[in-house]
């Protein structure tokens, strides 16, 4: 071995003798004092240069590289045993204080949409692949907007299926999402796509019918409009949702801002038809109700009824949603009840 190589197994042996005492050493005094010994001023190290005077001048500076790499080496080595030492003191600290730091955290837990929602969006979804447009309207409405311009006279007894909460004689809580057709017309010319969700208010209250509810309204207005593109629509609608094989059927009914109306019936999705509770023995499920637009709510928008003609419907979020997921209780989305909801 020549000169060179012995001093390296030295300064390597040096090495490996400083970071085992560094390793051993408890409190932050002792382990500054370590690195003292062995690469302070006065330390191994600079004594063990010192000794190395005599070596020939070319292999100095080959010399100085590794000293200055032990050097290095020793320094980050003490940085980290006193980062070691101070996170023990920490947790000797917090264990007296009666804080255990190697117990498993909490984890905040994470919300997710309600499922009314995630109907919502997946029913607007399939309107807006149709080329629909997504509208809101207000809660809190006028009586104008959700009876009177609607065609339900003062008194009639169509307003008897849809009672609510009234704020003053002329401000209520929607009925129904209707109000919205005619908000928008008001503000707007044909040709219209539209589909507005939200909340609606009846007084009602049994396992099937709730205070508060969700419907998503659609309504197309255009040059010559007719039943055909409403049976289409509404078609297209219920096979994208329900499946393709799914049975429906169209079935006149009376609303006093359509004419002709009809509801949407599907096949009992929980018997397949063959009649049960659910469906009441008739093997069919009532989803929404729809009709071509009546002329006389085109009079109160001002829209003339020789030139543009529409269809509307609307929806029932949670009848859809108990359907899906097969629940006979409509209580039970707002009961806040976690073990419920966390399902979906
Ligand atoms: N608004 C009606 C209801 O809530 C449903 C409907 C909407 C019917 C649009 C026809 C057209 O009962």
């Amino acid at each position: 071995m020549n000169e060179i190589g012995r001093i390296q197994e030295r300064l390597r042996r040096l090495e490996e003798e400083a970071l085992a005492e560094l390793r051993a050493s408890r409190g932050a005094v002792k382990i500054q004092a370590v690195r003292t010994k062995y690469i302070g001023r006065k330390g191994l190290l600079t004594n063990f240069l010192r000794e190395m005077g005599q070596l020939p001048v070319e292999e100095r500076p080959a010399l100085g590289q590794l000293a200055n790499q032990l050097k290095a080496a020793l320094e980050e080595a003490t940085e980290q045993v006193l980062e070691k030492e101070h996170q023990r003191q920490r947790a000797d600290q917090l264990l007296h204080a009666g804080v255990d730091i190697s117990l498993p955290g909490r984890r905040p837990s994470l919300g997710s949409t309600h499922l009314i929602t995630q109907v919502t969006e997946e029913i607007i979804s399939i309107f807006q692949r149709l080329g629909f447009e997504v509208s809101e309207g207000p809660e809190v409405e006028l009586d104008y907007y959700n009876f009177e311009a609607l065609n339900f006279p003062k008194d009639h007894p169509a307003r008897d299926m849809q009672d609510t909460f009234y704020f003053s004689p002329n401000v209520v809580l929607r009925t129904h999402t209707s109000p919205v057709q005619v908000r928008t017309m008001e503000k707007r010319q044909p040709p219209l796509r539209v589909i507005a969700p939200g909340r609606v208010y009846r007084h009602d209250s049994d396992p099937t019918h709730s205070p508060m509810f969700h419907q998503v309204e659609g309504f197309v207005v255009d040059h010559e409009i007719t039943f055909a593109d409403l049976k289409g629509t509404l078609t297209f609608f219920v096979h994208q949702f329900f499946g393709p094989n799914v049975q429906m059927r169209f079935r006149p009914s009376f609303f006093p801002f359509t004419e002709p109306s009809a509801e949407v019936d599907i096949q009992c999705v929980i018997c397949q038809g063959k009649g049960c509770p659910v469906c009441k023995k008739s093997g069919w499920l009532e989803i929404l109700g729809s009709g071509m637009i009546d002329p006389e709510v085109f009079h109160f928008v001002g829209y003339d009824p020789e030139v543009f003609t529409g269809f509307a419907f609307g929806l029932g979020v949670e009848r859809i949603a108990m359907l899906q997921v097969g629940l006979s209780d409509i209580r039970i989305f707002f009961e806040n009840n976690l073990q419920f909801l966390k399902q979906f």
